[in-house]
């Protein structure tokens, strides 16, 4: 008889109500306790280190016509204890620990039609995931969810770094407040920029929702594997500090269409004393299911240029008239060419060149298909085909062009919402891509949804994210998506699915109020625990007065912008800027030739959420490693201990830093490069600017690259 067993035919003994079954993470840090109270209806508690974090809070699931929230007793208890590993196809560490003791509860409602639902627990040392299952049983086929009723009671009223609960944009700068000082309306109103904005609930936010208690414990609630149901946001009850479950609907108002079998997504709770562990939990990619694609060896990383962020500081256009028109439908054969569209095969064979001469593997081009006179603000059904180029953009000459240059062209889809027209051309469309030499496409969803009332977030549009990533996968594309759903670690299952955006990037600074300097502090905490985010960093040109924008600017000195390659984990990642203003630095542009996107190791060294950050990261396969730090809008002086170093072996440091009149506003290009010997006993100290940041490379001495350099002291 083995160890599970006495295990679970002990807890049948228990199964009585108003026991509490207690399971302890496999370390003893984390405990969580389920009962179910008087009328039947489950609760769970969880406590970190002996102090509680989640105070009883209540479970249950609403249907349309009733649910299963009381009257319910335990069927049987079953638990077990997980301990392995797995390696991510990319990733921030080679193999990751999945070490965690589960206990399935299986209900059964008391009554003549009695319905079934389990709930799974998974207790690990940094939290607690948690599941409703509906097994297939003769009372329950099909069925509508209303509302899940998961609360998740604090044990205070604590600081939070929040977004509001929007349907259908997550491209906001974060508010720090207390919880009771939530006010979704307020920021929703301020940033008018974000066209789609749907905000219901006032005291509602978006998960990943970062709070820290008085105490110092850090507390982030999320959801793990969405799959077939609608993003989780929290409705914040003031009175008790209970966040409770609120799913985005449909143009009805319902949740959620489901037919058992069928799992919800997974509720996680990641708890730690240390800032830096929530950065280092692996905990929802534990709870993804493994990848879904056998023959991984076509998916990559990825770092690219692009004509990109030209058309977002106005110096050219991603239509071909140059009109922008948003108001009147003009054919194509009827359009004038303005000389200022971005996407023409000559630009593009200037990316090319630029990109093969300095080591890049692709080369993003927006604006190379017909309709973007029209994409914008009009909700309108087929603007793009997705495989007719402007007449200016040679398809397959650029092919054959970038095939020689060994460099590949990276596809866009901008759907403009129009969520319908896509599918019917999602097959040809990456026909088309395959036949001219693309393996990776950036998806995009600007705009209001169409089927019309649906929302970004909800459960049509959820299935609609996980059906263009299996369909890509099976076509042996990677697809990166701007505008989707938040990410729940489904890059795990669809390892294709390299990136997304689902945040608020560094396009912002181009043509809005932008990102205040706190915020590449805050992303990592929030949105990149779902999974890696296509931030667009990497612009030199900081100050966009010289492309006649006086108010826009981004919010970063140069030297951070290079340090978000290693603190905003992703396994693509874009060279933003102009390739001029990389010509024009190329002794700090050499960073981002250099850094590696994916990764043997990643240390988090230093870690506040709105204040710093400081990660060290060891390149796949290799003895070097890279480092970024990041400071908000004040200065400080980031302390790195080498200790990561293998021991007893010299290594040269190129440390990229900020200039020691360096200022995010008054002088955000000043920036220095020093080089040291060092070793695993060097502790590096770094001043870092307001606003600003240091990247470094370290890689083993060899009798050339430490000619000439000294010491660090
Ligand atoms: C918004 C995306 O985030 C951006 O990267 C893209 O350039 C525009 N949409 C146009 O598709
Ligand atoms: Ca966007």
């Amino acid at each position: 008889m083995n160890n599970q067993l006495i295990i679970v035919l002990l807890f049948s003994a228990l199964s009585s109500f108003g026991q509490t079954q207690r399971i302890t993470s496999p370390g003893g840090t984390v405990i969580m306790e389920f009962t179910l109270n008087n009328d039947g209806r489950p609760f769970y508690n969880v406590s970190y280190k002996n102090k509680e974090v989640i105070k009883n809070s209540a479970l249950g699931i609403q249907f349309a016509d009733g649910g299963i929230i009381n009257n319910l007793e335990v069927a049987s208890l079953d638990t077990c204890l997980i301990n392995e590993t797995w390696n991510p196809v990319l990733g921030e560490v080679k193999t990751i620990r999945n070490h965690y003791r589960q206990l399935v509860v299986k209900l059964i409602e008391r009554g003549n039609v009695p319905k079934e639902m389990n709930i799974i627990f998974r207790v690990f040392d940094d939290g607690v995931g948690f599941r409703y299952e509906f097994p297939g049983q003769k009372n329950l086929s099909h069925f509508v969810v209303t509302e899940e009723l998961t609360h998740f009671q604090l044990t205070g009223n604590h600081k939070a770094w929040w977004i509001p609960a929007d349907y259908d944009t997550n491209e906001y700068p974060y508010t720090t407040s207390l919880l009771r000082e939530v006010d979704g309306k307020k920021v929703s109103e301020r940033h008018t920029e974000i066209g789609t904005r749907v905000v219901k609930d006032d005291s509602g936010v978006q998960t990943p929702l970062m709070m820290k208690t008085a105490e110092g414990i850090y507390i982030n609630i999320h959801e793990a594997a969405l799959v077939n149901y609608p993003a989780m946001q929290l409705h914040i009850d003031k009175s008790k500090n209970d966040l409770i479950s609120r799913l985005v609907p449909d143009y009805t108002g319902n949740k959620a269409y489901l037919q058992t079998p069928f799992a919800t997504p997974w509720r996680t709770i990641i708890i730690s004393d240390k800032a830096t562990e929530i950065l280092s939990s692996k905990l929802i990619l534990n709870l993804n299911e493994p990848s879904k694609i056998k023959d991984q060896n076509w998916i990559k990383p990825t770092k690219m240029v692009g004509i990109w962020w030209e058309m977002h500081i106005g110096t050219s256009t991603w239509d071909y008239a140059g009109t922008q028109d948003m108001h009147a439908y003009v054919e194509t054969s009827k359009l004038k060419p303005s000389g200022k569209h971005g996407a023409t095969t000559t630009n593009t064979k200037k990316y090319i060149d630029f990109a093969a001469k300095h080591g890049f593997d692709g080369v993003l081009v927006e604006g190379w298909n017909v309709g973007w006179e029209d994409w914008y603000g009009k909700w309108k059904e087929d603007v793009f085909d997705f495989i007719t180029p402007y007449p200016d953009f040679d398809v397959k000459e650029l092919n054959t062009y970038a095939a020689a240059k060994k460099v590949k062209l990276i596809m866009h889809h901008e759907t403009s919402g129009s969520v319908t027209n896509y599918e019917r051309w999602m097959d040809k469309a990456y026909d088309f891509m395959k036949k001219n030499g693309y393996d990776a496409v950036k998806t995009g969803y600007v705009g209001k949804i169409i089927p019309r009332g649906e929302h970004h977030d909800g459960q049509w549009m959820v299935n609609h994210y996980n059906r263009v990533a299996a369909t890509t996968a099976s076509n042996k594309i990677m697809v990166d998506m701007h505008e989707p759903v938040r990410p729940t670690g489904m890059h795990r299952t669809y390892p294709n699915w390299v990136a997304n955006e689902a945040a608020r990037g560094n396009e912002f600074n181009a043509w809005s109020i932008g990102n205040p300097p706190e915020h590449e502090t805050i992303l990592p905490f929030t949105r990149l625990m779902g999974g890696p985010m296509d931030y667009t960093p990497g612009i030199f040109q900081i100050k966009l007065d010289k492309y006649g924008k006086k108010d826009n600017y981004v919010h970063t000195t140069l030297a951070k912008q290079l340090a978000l390659y290693v603190t905003m984990y992703s396994p693509l990642h874009m060279a933003a800027d102009l390739p001029e203003n990389y010509e024009a630095h190329p002794d700090a542009f050499k960073f981002i030739k250099d850094v590696a996107m994916d990764w043997d190791d990643s240390r988090i060294l230093e870690a506040e959420p709105g204040d710093y950050i400081t990660i060290a990261r060891k390149v796949k396969r290799s003895k070097k490693w890279f480092v970024g730090a990041i400071t908000d809008e004040n200065r400080r002086t980031a302390i790195v201990p080498f200790d990561f170093l293998d021991k007893g072996i010299n290594y040269v440091v190129t440390i990229y830093r900020d200039g020691d009149d360096a200022h995010w506003d008054k002088n955000p290009m000043s920036y220095k490069i020093e080089k040291y010997q060092v070793d695993a006993g060097t502790v590096l100290k770094v001043l870092l600017a307001e606003g600003g940041g240091f990247a470094a490379s370290i890689v083993p001495a060899t009798q050339n690259n430490i000619k000439n350099v000294k010491k660090y002291e």
